[in-house]
């Protein structure tokens, strides 16, 4: 590539930019007036659905996730639409059979999905290998996704290898993706400048302005001959979003790879600015200013962002503030211990679960079914070898073998096929179309309740995957039509991925 060759932005506002700083809770009425706008800046993609979106949007906002996807490439129709899928995970947690999965990103696909950027938390290409022929087949790009993390075996060489993989498995790009936006910036040049010289597709990076190296992270990748960069609009950018497209405009300027940029291309993007604002001060409930400033602890402990702000809640909960250097500690020896694993979702959650397991009770002495899991190799090929006794403890503990074929193929795993699934729909009465049938396999439980009469609603929707008892607030989560008694605590034993919790909601 020329080295004049203008770098291509993208935009995530619309689904990364609200999912790092407002709990994926944008709504897409609050993004329809930002859409003609976006889709005339001539950026390279926008990108609209996926990651978190399907499942808060569903759970929190009452949205049929295919809907948004329509109303969204309606509103921008001359813009390549991209979307975050988690490998054999689709955006879920837990892997689904094959034919779900190429079900989902066909249909995806045909409601308009022109980018499946393809990413597997363990950088398993095997959990890749069945969403990159979908999407290929479906006539879009497959974009097999680089999970960027430190540790002693992610070598420059090795993340160069992995993206070579992903090519010869068909992948029509790689991305680097920084999920915590760790990358140093002379990193991510050796890395781009090693998978340029590597592949033939183009390669595309992702990062987050967490640390505050985002933005100078990505002039390094540009001058390396990085092709694209994803980027946010303020208020939802930079802090633990994307780094802005304001300023990166500003530090290209005169680079002899800066974006062609109009100015009415400023004028659409102070038009997204304004109403952005209104919509940020909107979802107030959801935004912290925690978020929004450069916070260097995310380099001090290699964890997420999200992480950090996660674990200091639960301490502070449990009352163990003061063992908050402990578990943090702790993370670099569960990682270890589990082959070196990225932390991305759901690693970063099972990851930290067990570090503070450990230090509540003692090292191993109590060892979580997904970590379990891990160490029997049911998430994928870990980076390196789990730890030989861990591995024995989890087999013993879970009564469980260790298993090194592809994770969806292994004893036990779920075998819900796509007409096992319409066939459930038909039974509930629920409509049985084939999107369905995908949302379904996924959220089983929010599908029903989108369906249920509106006038007597559950008290909460179910939490997040944990593996804790959770405090929900009621009145976030529950309609409009919710009304809360303040002191009022309803006790809900709840089945996720198969497994009971009890939860306690006290009403606030
Ligand atoms: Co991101």
């Amino acid at each position: 590539m020329s080295d004049s060759v203008p770098v291509t932005f993208n935009n995530n506002v619309l689904r990364d930019g609200h999912q790092s700083l407002a709990a994926t809770r944008m709504k897409t009425e609050q993004m329809l007036p930002v859409c003609e706008d976006l889709d005339n800046c001539g950026f390279g993609a926008l990108e609209t659905w996926g990651g978190a979106t399907i499942d808060s949007g569903l759970r929190f906002l009452d949205e049929f996730p295919f809907d948004r996807l329509d109303a969204l490439k309606k509103a921008c129709p001359k813009t390549p639409h991209m979307m975050l899928l988690r490998g054999q995970n689709i955006v879920q947690y837990a892997h689904f059979p094959d034919d779900v999965v190429s079900s989902f990103i066909k249909l995806s696909a045909k409601h308009g999905m022109n980018i499946f950027r393809i990413f597997d938390a363990l950088n398993d290409p095997r959990n890749m290998e069945t969403a990159i022929r979908a999407a290929r087949e479906a006539g879009a790009e497959a974009h097999g996704t680089i999970c960027y993390t430190t540790s002693p075996v992610h070598t420059t060489e090795k993340f160069i290898e992995l993206g070579s993989r992903l090519e010869a498995m068909g992948a029509t790009g790689i991305v680097l993706k920084d999920m915590a936006g760790l990358v140093p910036p002379m990193r991510a040049a050796a890395i781009i400048a090693g998978l340029k010289s590597k592949v033939k597709i183009p390669v595309w990076m992702h990062t987050h302005e967490t640390a505050g190296l985002g933005a100078a992270t990505y002039m390094a990748a540009i001058d390396a001959g990085v092709d694209a960069v994803d980027l946010g609009v303020i208020p939802f950018a930079n802090g633990t979003g994307q780094p802005d497209t304001s300023r990166m405009l500003a530090l290209l300027e005169g680079h002899p790879r800066a974006p062609k940029w109009s100015s009415e291309n400023d004028e659409r993007l102070a038009r997204v600015r304004a109403h952005l604002n209104k919509v940020y001060a909107e979802l107030s409930d959801f935004t912290s200013h925690k978020n929004e400033i450069v916070d260097t602890d995310t380099l001090i402990y290699q964890v997420p962002g999200g992480m950090l702000s996660n674990f200091r809640n639960q301490l502070k909960e449990q009352k163990m503030e003061d063992k908050f250097e402990e578990v943090f500690a702790e993370i670099p020896v569960v990682r270890k211990a589990l082959g070196w694993i990225p932390l991305v979702t759901p690693t970063s959650q099972i990851v930290g679960m067990q570090a503070f397991l450990n230090v509540k009770f003692g090292r191993w002495k109590q060892i979580s079914p997904q970590a379990a899991d891990i160490a029997l190799g049911y998430y994928g090929t870990t980076p390196a070898p789990v730890d030989k006794d861990l591995q024995m403890l989890a087999a013993k503990q879970f009564q469980k073998d260790p298993i090194t074929c592809r994770p969806v193929e292994a004893p036990g795993s779920n075998h819900k096929h796509m007409d096992d699934l319409k066939k459930e729909l038909t039974e509930k009465g629920l409509p049985n179309d084939d999107e369905h049938c995908v949302i379904h396999a996924m959220f089983p439980a929010q599908l029903e309740k989108h369906y249920a009469p509106k006038e007597a609603p559950a008290p909460a929707a179910a939490p997040a995957p944990a593996q804790q008892p959770v405090q929900v607030s009621a009145p976030a989560a529950a309609p409009a039509s919710y009304t809360s008694v303040p002191g009022r605590v309803t006790r809900l034993s709840l089945k996720i991925e198969g497994k009971q919790h009890d939860v306690s909601i006290e009403e606030l």
